[in-house]
């Protein structure tokens, strides 16, 4: 089987994702890594030890990235640049012919919201080419939602409530820094936080609820609760599911350091005029922080995500925590990037692999729940993030 694949991006997620095809070449034979700044593909080729192609590509440009693939011809793009190209990536894929998968929903540029409204549309599109398009193939989205998938089929009977966790007790030693795009990351946690109970999806002030949680192999944490994008497709797709809420951990320091900016309207979407210029102040914020990719080396100690999970099995009430952890350090020693990259890039990977060795066959969109959790997850503990299934108490009402 020789397979072709286009990585587009190459930001911390795409050195990752590049450094893990490139280990797998029995899968992936030719690898090309695409980017807006050719450099920085170029860096990301010189670390490995076998040879791939690099280019430069403005994805937006979606005539330029049309011809690109009719050029080269890969077997599937695998989009790690922004959310903002993915409808634009997602055009270029179906004039060309090419299956398609990417770690994040779309946002648009200019309005703070995301949703799968946008992608779901291809549906018919992709179906009618004969193509599929894989959405969110990271961590969360992503392994979380296989995590689910797996145990409605082989952990439950009935799932009733899931809580997805995700805590990051990594310290790179900066003030304030953000483990993925600034821009994206901020805009995320900034906003209001919403979960789905019953059929209703409920709203709660940015970051005004919080819970601790004690992870495995990192202890008791803060975590607050946000709106993430797995939760609209779960939501859908896990039967009789009654509630789904998504935690994060922050320190109090990351937490001060927004508010602050917020309040002063750095995290500011809107363009604003600054001596005869207009500048947008979230995307002067991501010029003054630290690069994301550049964490790598300074990051210390591990994250573990999960999804603890409340249903019944054989008649029993059951929880579970379903999770992995990763070490900052152990992923630098390997692909030369901190554990919030390995953790999304790893899974686009293994989602590539699904793809192209046939496990993961469709026509159309899709989410990752709706595809068999077990190829992939065995896929994953063999390329870098192992994971476990923690029977939790079940707590019972005073007597
Ligand atoms: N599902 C998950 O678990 C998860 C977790 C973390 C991140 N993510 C997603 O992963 C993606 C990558 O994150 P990251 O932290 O690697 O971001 P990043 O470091 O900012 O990298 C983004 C890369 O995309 C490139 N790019 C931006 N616009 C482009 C365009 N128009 N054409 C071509 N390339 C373009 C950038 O080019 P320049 O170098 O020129 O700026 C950069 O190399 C994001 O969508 C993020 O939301 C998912």
């Amino acid at each position: 089987m020789s397979k072709k694949v286009l990585i587009i991006g190459a930001g911390g997620v795409g050195s990752v994702v590049t450094h893990k095809c490139a280990q797998v070449p029995e899968v992936f034979s030719e690898i090309i890594l695409a980017s807006r700044t050719k450099a920085k593909c170029d860096t990301i080729a010189a670390q490995l030890k076998r040879p791939i192609q690099t280019a430069q590509i403005d994805a937006d440009n979606v005539p330029q990235l049309t011809a690109f693939l009719k050029e080269h011809k890969p077997d599937l793009v695998i989009n790690v640049a922004l959310p903002y190209q993915d409808l634009h990536i997602m055009d270029a894929c179906l004039a060309a012919g090419i299956d398609y998968l990417d770690t994040a929903n779309y946002e648009p540029p200019e309005l703070a919201k995301f949703e799968y409204k946008w992608q779901w549309a291809y549906q018919d599109r992709f179906e009618k080419a004969g193509l599929m398009a894989l959405l969110g193939s990271g961590f969360d989205p992503g392994v979380t939602n296989v995590f689910c998938a797996y145990a409605q089929k082989k952990l439950f009977d009935e799932i009733h409530t899931i809580d997805i966790l995700d805590a990051n007790a990594g310290d790179h030693g900066y003030a304030f820094a953000t483990n993925f795009n600034p821009e994206i990351n901020l805009r995320e946690v900034s906003a209001c936080g919403r979960y789905w109970e019953q059929g209703e999806w409920i709203a709660t002030e940015p970051v005004s609820w919080s819970r601790v949680f004690d992870f495995p192999e990192i202890g008791p944490k803060k975590a607050y609760l946000l709106y993430h994008e797995e939760l609209e497709s779960l939501a859908k797709n896990i039967r009789g599911l009654k509630r789904i809420r998504f935690w994060m951990t922050f320190s109090d320091n990351y937490l001060m350091h927004m508010k602050a900016l917020q309040n002063v309207g750095m995290l500011g979407i809107e363009p604003v005029e600054h001596k005869g210029q207009k500048i947008i102040p979230i995307e002067f914020l991501k010029t003054l922080l630290p690069d994301p990719a550049s964490l790598g080396p300074r990051t210390k100690g591990k994250t573990n995500i999960g999804c603890l999970i409340e249903g019944v099995k054989d008649g029993k009430p059951r929880k579970i925590y379903i999770y992995n952890v990763c070490d900052h350090e152990e992923a630098y020693r390997e692909v030369q990037s901190q554990a919030i990259s390995y953790t999304t890039g790893v899974p686009a990977m293994v989602g590539a692999m699904m793809m192209l060795t046939g496990k993961w066959r469709g026509k159309g969109v899709f989410n990752m729940e709706q595809l068999d959790p077990e190829p992939f997850l065995e896929a994953l503990a063999k390329h870098g993030l192992p994971w476990h299934v923690k029977e939790m108490p079940i707590e019972t009402p005073c007597q």
